[in-house]
């Protein structure tokens, strides 16, 4: 066999095997697989890829950033989304007026549906859309929206938040909320939240 082609078909059954273990991972929905394939990643020159998409419209980084990070879309599922952004929802959000303009919430409102997280692609995102928003509202909540689902109330984010303790969150002046998803999670706005790019205000990286 001539020399040149023998080394094309190495290269090209390389890529081929590449190409399987790449769908391997990305169709796994075991999410502790998911992890250890991150942390091989740090190690290795792949540089951190985003776990859920981020923003790519201006009008929602602008209205819906204004008072916490603009969320991606991929957080929560479409029909979370849906309910937070009717008319009636907006006007007491979690406890603040969030309303839009008609025109300007049927846009965002249709960003948000076509991004969700059960639209996504990314695994980290599809674990958002498998959670289901818990109905139990705390006593703070329940004067306060707290019917509204929440992206921190999602099976998925309390299983990954639960050994955090109150004094580094709502205790902590520098976070306040679990909501603050960049006050610790330093490159969130770029979907990122890998748990080695955390670094909790006043306290510093996180070892588990
Ligand atoms: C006027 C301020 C304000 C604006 C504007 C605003 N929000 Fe909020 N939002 C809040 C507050 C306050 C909370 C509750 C935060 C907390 O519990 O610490 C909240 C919570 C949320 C949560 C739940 C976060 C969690 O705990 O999981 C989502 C989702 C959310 N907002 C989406 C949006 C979207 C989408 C928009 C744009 C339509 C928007 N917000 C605009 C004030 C605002
Ligand atoms: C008080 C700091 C803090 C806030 C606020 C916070 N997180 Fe986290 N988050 C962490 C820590 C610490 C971990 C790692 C936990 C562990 O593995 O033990 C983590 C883990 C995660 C993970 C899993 C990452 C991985 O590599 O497995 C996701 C996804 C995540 N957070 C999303 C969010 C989102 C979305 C928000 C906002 C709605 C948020 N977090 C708010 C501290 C925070």
């Amino acid at each position: 066999m001539n020399k040149l082609i023998r080394h094309a078909m190495i290269v090209g059954a390389t890529l081929i095997g590449l190409a399987a273990a790449g769908v391997a991972i990305s169709d796994s929905d075991d999410y502790h697989k998911d992890r250890d394939h991150h942390d091989e990643e740090h190690d290795g020159w792949i540089p951190h890829r985003p776990d859920v998409a981020p923003v790519e419209n201006p009008r929602y980084a602008e209205e819906c950033g204004a008072c916490h990070m603009a969320y991606q879309p991929g957080l929560l599922p479409a029909a979370a989304w849906q309910r937070i952004l009717s008319a009636d929802a907006l006007i007491d959000h979690y406890g603040d007026d969030a309303s839009l303009g008609e025109d300007t919430r049927q846009r965002l409102q249709a960003y948000l549906s076509a991004n969700a997280a059960d639209q996504a692609r990314l695994v980290r995102a599809r674990a958002f859309a498998f959670a289901v928003p818990a109905t139990t509202a705390d006593s703070a909540d329940a004067s306060a929206g707290g019917a509204l689902p929440r992206i921190t109330m999602t099976a998925y984010f309390q299983r990954k938040h639960d050994e955090i303790p109150p004094r580094l969150v709502v205790e902590n002046p520098d976070v306040g909320s679990f909501s603050q998803c960049n006050k610790c999670h330093q490159d969130a706005a770029a979907g990122i939240y890998d748990e080695d790019q955390v670094s909790i205000p006043g306290f510093g990286r996180w070892e588990d």
